[in-house]
């Protein structure tokens, strides 16, 4: 019997969606330790993994050599994506993208947008979170604002890297040149399921 995956509660839609339209590639950007990407190669798709954390990759790679369906996984960065241009029909990424300041973001969705196929499908999440109430909670270290809407953590896993809080309408503005399906909110995140228009 499958062991059972914490995968992010939307997955299981989205992966029926994308079956209906046709899609057999799909990269998850951020894949960490591999739930959402494992999930995905249990129900048949070819699926790319790729994490800036060697921690995560590891541990995605044991799970697959412990008889989970394989997934090509890579160590390295979303800001550059090591993959040819045109070659996935869809790219999941949950709760990864806001983990830079807003230029490095916009060169990840380049990047995204080089390697999806005209017509590629994107599920992204990002986390919602209030300015003024959230932000300040978050970090039992503390944080520190780097640039507007940018906070680093001071302290723990996570200190240092950039943290950018979006809202809908700016994670609107950042997906143009995409066709936005649907932004809604689940599990405390935004989420947008969208589709790449011609390039
Ligand atoms: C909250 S975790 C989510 C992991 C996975 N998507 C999941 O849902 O289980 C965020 C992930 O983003 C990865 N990450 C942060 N910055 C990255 C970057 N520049 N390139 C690739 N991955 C990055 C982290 O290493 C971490 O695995």
């Amino acid at each position: 019997m499958e062991a059972t995956l914490n995968v992010d509660e939307n997955l299981p839609s989205i992966a029926e969606f994308l079956k209906r339209r046709g899609v057999r590639k799909v990269l998850d950007l951020g894949c960490g330790a591999g739930r959402n990407a494992i999930y995905m190669a249990r129900r048949s798709f070819e699926v790319y993994g790729i994490d800036i954390s060697d921690e995560g990759v590891k541990v995605a790679k044991r799970r697959i050599a412990s008889g989970e369906p394989y997934v090509h996984l890579k160590l390295g960065s979303m800001f550059s994506l090591p993959y040819r241009d045109d070659s996935f029909d869809a790219a999941i990424s949950i709760t990864v993208i806001h983990h830079g300041r807003l230029k490095w973001i916009k060169r990840t969705i380049r990047e995204l947008k080089r390697v999806l196929k005209p017509g590629g499908l994107i599920f992204v999440t990002v986390p919602k979170m209030r300015l003024d109430k959230d932000v300040p909670k978050e970090r039992r270290f503390g944080v520190k604002f780097v640039a507007p809407r940018t906070y680093v953590a001071l302290g723990g896993d996570e200190r240092g890297v950039p943290h950018y809080v979006f809202n809908r309408t700016l994670l609107r503005r950042s997906f143009k040149g995409f066709k936005i399906h649907n932004i809604w909110i689940n599990q405390g995140s935004y989420c947008l399921l969208g589709e790449l228009r011609g390039k």
